[in-house]
């Protein structure tokens, strides 16, 4: 096992009815913003809940964040912060809503250009406190360092991670996921499983637990996502995807482990160019990252192969084969399609993903640091 240091402190609020607590959690004298999306908290009770919740408390509100959220909103909301003296925000959302937060967070005492924050990892040195409100599980943002921004004007779509963006407490209550699109549903199972693949499908570092704990969340991914989408207001399937999702990227099962990372950067080339949702930008290109690199993966393959998918008769290479295909299999069987042409999309789109990697000198890739631009190209012919 790798040298690694662990903290999260992140408290969170795990159940029905949590939204009634978070008062408790935020500084009687704060004066808050409420952070949220299109509208979906409006529709579907939450906002209401948070209302209720923080009845008699200062607090403004800023919708509008999109989905993959755009650097050009944000900064408004950085604008009213600083006019209005604001001093602690509350995302309710997904993923988008939280990430926008923790940007807004960081970019409000940023000195210079907030954009260098991802666009250079530009130090982030203070940041508002913040909580959340978890609305759609998937990105594991509620409990992790990170945040993913979209400069629209550039179709750039990159991130940044800092401790100080950890949210002070994060509110998991299963029930506000009830009114989610299938298509959200099943990009949150797909988003989940493609982070613990990113972290447990590289090579054997002796850590057992996490490899362990990583199989844990991909067979319970595998059990409760379907019982989700066959029946949508099951709380517990719901209750179970929910915790799967915030244990998957929250940091815990990545610890003294390699981690690849390659698919999720070049899935966000193909949100950024061709608005393709991330879930659906990971279920098209793992099965081909895995293809490509099945080599250097092998170890790892064979013991998902057999954990996982119970894989062990036939040769090594046919339980690999399998072992792919079942997880194509799984992502179809959610719901979301794996192939570019499903969404329109040729490829063409390959020179524009090399030609941006090359400039941002992303040319090493993946645990191995092996995944160049031609890497990239295989992988993405292999997407059609
Ligand atoms: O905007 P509203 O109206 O709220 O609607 C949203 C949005 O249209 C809707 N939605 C959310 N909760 C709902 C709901 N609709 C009905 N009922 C609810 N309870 O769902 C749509 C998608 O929401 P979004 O927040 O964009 O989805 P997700 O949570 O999948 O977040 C995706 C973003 O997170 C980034 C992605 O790149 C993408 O930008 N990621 C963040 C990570 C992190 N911080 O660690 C890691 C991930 O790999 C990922 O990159
Ligand atoms: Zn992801």
């Amino acid at each position: 096992m790798e040298n690694f240091a662990f903290y999260n402190p992140v408290k969170i609020l795990f159940g029905k009815g949590q939204i009634a607590n978070i008062g408790a959690e935020i500084p009687s004298d704060a004066k808050i913003l409420i952070t949220y999306g299109g509208g979906s908290i409006k529709s579907n009770g939450v906002y209401e809940q948070v209302k209720a919740a923080l009845a008699g408390r200062n607090f403004l509100e800023f919708g509008g964040i999109e989905a993959n959220p755009h650097l050009e909103t944000l900064l408004k909301a950085v604008d009213l912060i600083r006019a209005e003296g604001i001093d602690f925000l509350l995302a309710v959302g997904g993923g988008s809503v939280v990430d926008g937060t923790k940007f807004i967070a960081a970019a409000v005492p940023f000195d210079g250009d907030p954009w260098d924050i991802c666009a250079k990892q530009a130090p982030v040195k203070a940041a508002i406190p913040f909580g959340a409100v978890l609305t759609l599980p998937a990105t594991g943002s509620e409990m992790n360092t990170a945040s993913v921004v979209t400069k629209w004007e550039t179709q750039e779509k990159l991130f940044f991670a800092s401790p100080l963006v950890f949210p002070k407490f994060s509110v998991l209550d299963p029930e506000t996921t009830y009114s989610l699109p299938i298509r959200q549903v099943s990009n949150g199972i797909v988003d989940a499983y493609v982070h613990v693949m990113e972290q447990y499908l590289t090579y054997p570092a002796n850590a057992p637990l996490q490899d362990r704990m990583a199989e844990s969340i991909l067979k319970t991914l595998i059990e409760e996502g379907p019982k989700v989408l066959a029946d949508l207001h099951n709380y517990e399937a719901r209750a179970n995807v929910m915790w799967c999702a915030t244990m998957a990227l929250n940091g815990l099962i990545g610890v003294g482990v390699p981690q690849d990372w390659a698919t999720h950067m070049i899935g966000h080339e193909l949100t950024a160019l061709h608005g393709i949702d991330h879930a659906q930008t990971l279920a098209i290109v793992l099965p081909n990252t895995l293809t490509v690199r099945r080599d250097r993966k092998r170890l790892k393959l064979l013991q998902y192969a057999d954990r996982v998918w119970g894989l062990v008769d036939g040769t090594e290479d046919s339980r690999i084969d399998q072992a792919i295909a079942k997880t194509r299999e799984f992502f179809e069987s959610v719901g979301v399609p794996t192939h570019l042409s499903d969404y329109g999309v040729g490829l063409d789109v390959i020179p524009k993903i090399i030609d941006r990697f090359e400039k941002r000198g992303f040319v090493a890739l993946g645990e191995n640091q092996d995944v160049t631009p031609k890497v990239v190209e295989k992988i993405l012919v292999l997407c059609a």
